[in-house]
């Protein structure tokens, strides 16, 4: 109880003795003044204590809305409170920063008491929190939202600075309404990781199948080029030189060591194939790739080559060079006849996300080119085997299937940027030994 209503209580109360003495005095001399006075204090006492009474009911009134207020204003939650005739009645801090941009900007303008729906999304246009789409005029949009609010008891707002909201809205029976907003884009955030993981594990698993599927075949294949190769070579010698069949099998022979070949591409990517690992120094290995294919590539097309001292990987050299070549000839083809650039680096790098050890060192090779780009679905399918773009004949779909079984093999990690009509950049990262 305050100083002031004690004060009143002891008033009134005192107020009350006073009363009864002056009415028990009067009633003893039998004197109707006293008596009246007597009656008079009374009635004050009366007054006092009802004054009394009504004061300490108001100020409890006033700490319980002292409260209730200072706790809607603690809350994480967004709270807005809309009178019946929808406008914003009361807010709390939380719901003025949530129609800031990124909820902090102090530039932005904030909801104010009075305010509408229709000038509340008015004004998360304003703040760039929602976007007119092309083709939607903002009138007709605000019209479209406010009644999607007004419909909705539950919904969830993507903001167009990309954060994420739970709206509820709950009516009061006095025609008023409460909109309750609660941000959720750490959940969204955690989800969309979770989708993107659950992709990447089922693209694995695919490549995975089609490596066991692809090295299945191989091995049959191979067994069948055996007696075809051997026989055919016996077959060749067997004939006069510079003779018509002679020349007919030649090219048999030369049909069958192709498909040998395509054979041990199909074995790589499915890992069957062991192969031969050293301590490799990548530059060297890089530089006679390039001499390789300098050679090889149309003068329309640039190479460009930037190699940094690296220090050296374990690696096989053969496979090395099997994967600058491959890239460096997908780069070319899809510059195709017209002018364009390769550009192949070499250059220490950190270490990838996903690497186990954040301090060793990690080499990156980087072939990009200003050929004609992938768009997302060709990019997402560019490692399975047999999967090409290109006419029948010119490619197998097997070089990134064996660029991708190669880097895998030695701990490395591939990642591509492409986008139609503006190239393509391979970024290979290898631990380096
Ligand atoms: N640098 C690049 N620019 C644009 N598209 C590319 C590039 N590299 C690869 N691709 C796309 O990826 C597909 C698969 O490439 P991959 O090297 O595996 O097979 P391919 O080149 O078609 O045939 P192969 O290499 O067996 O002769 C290509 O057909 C092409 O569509
Ligand atoms: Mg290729």
């Amino acid at each position: 109880m305050t100083a002031k209503a004690r004060l009143r209580t002891r008033v009134a109360a005192s107020l009350g003795i006073a009363a009864v003495a002056t009415l028990l005095a009067g009633a003893l001399a039998l004197d109707t003044r006293i008596v009246a006075l007597g009656l008079a204090v009374l009635l004050a006492a009366a007054a006092a204590a009802a004054a009394a009474l009504l004061y300490r009911r108001l100020a409890a009134a006033r700490a319980l809305h002292a409260s209730i207020t200072g706790a809607i204003e603690g809350i994480d939650q967004g709270f807005g409170m809309f009178d019946a005739a929808g406008r914003l009645a009361l807010c709390n801090r939380r719901y003025r920063e949530i129609f800031r941009r990124n909820g902090t900007d102090p530039d932005s303008r904030t909801p104010e008491i009075g305010m509408t729906v229709r000038d509340l999304v008015g004004l998360t246009i304003e703040n760039g929190l929602n976007v007119v789409p092309a083709g939607q005029s903002t009138r007709e949009f605000i019209k479209e939202r406010v009644a999607g609010l007004r419909s909705a008891r539950n919904l969830v707002w993507h903001t167009a600075d990309g954060r994420w909201f739970a709206l509820d809205v709950s009516p009061a029976p006095d025609g008023r309404w409460v909109a309750l907003w609660t941000e959720i884009t750490e959940i969204k955030r955690a989800e969309e990781e979770r989708r993107s993981l659950a992709m990447q594990l089922h693209h694995a698993q695919k490549l995975e199948a089609m490596g066991t599927l692809a090295g299945g075949m191989a091995h049959d294949l191979n067994n069948a080029m055996v007696p075809l190769l051997a026989l055919t070579k016996l077959a060749v010698a067997a004939l006069p030189e510079g003779s018509r069949e002679r020349r007919r099998l030649e090219l048999v022979q030369r049909g069958a060591e192709r498909a040998r070949e395509v054979a041990a591409q199909m074995l790589a990517f499915s890992r069957e194939e062991k192969v031969d690992t050293a301590a490799v120094d990548f530059p060297t290995v890089l530089r006679e790739a390039m001499e390789l294919l300098r050679t090889s590539l149309p003068a329309t097309i640039r190479l460009e080559t930037r190699i940094q001292p690296v220090p050296p990987i374990v690696a096989n050299a053969g496979q090395l060079s099997q994967v600058i070549v491959n890239l460096v000839t997908n780069a070319s083809q899809a510059i195709g006849a017209q002018m364009g650039t390769i550009d192949v680096s070499l250059e220490l790098a950190p270490p990838p996300a996903q690497a186990g050890d954040q301090r060793s060192s990690w080499v990156r090779l980087a072939v990009a080119d200003t050929g004609c780009g992938m768009n997302e679905a060709t990019r997402q399918r560019i490692f399975e085997p047999f999967f090409t773009t290109k006419e029948v004949g010119q490619g197998t779909g097997l070089g990134l299937s064996v660029v991708h079984g190669i880097i895998a093999a030695h701990g490395g990690t591939i990642e591509v940027s492409s986008r139609p009509g503006d190239g393509t950049r391979f970024d290979i990262l290898l631990p380096a030994a």
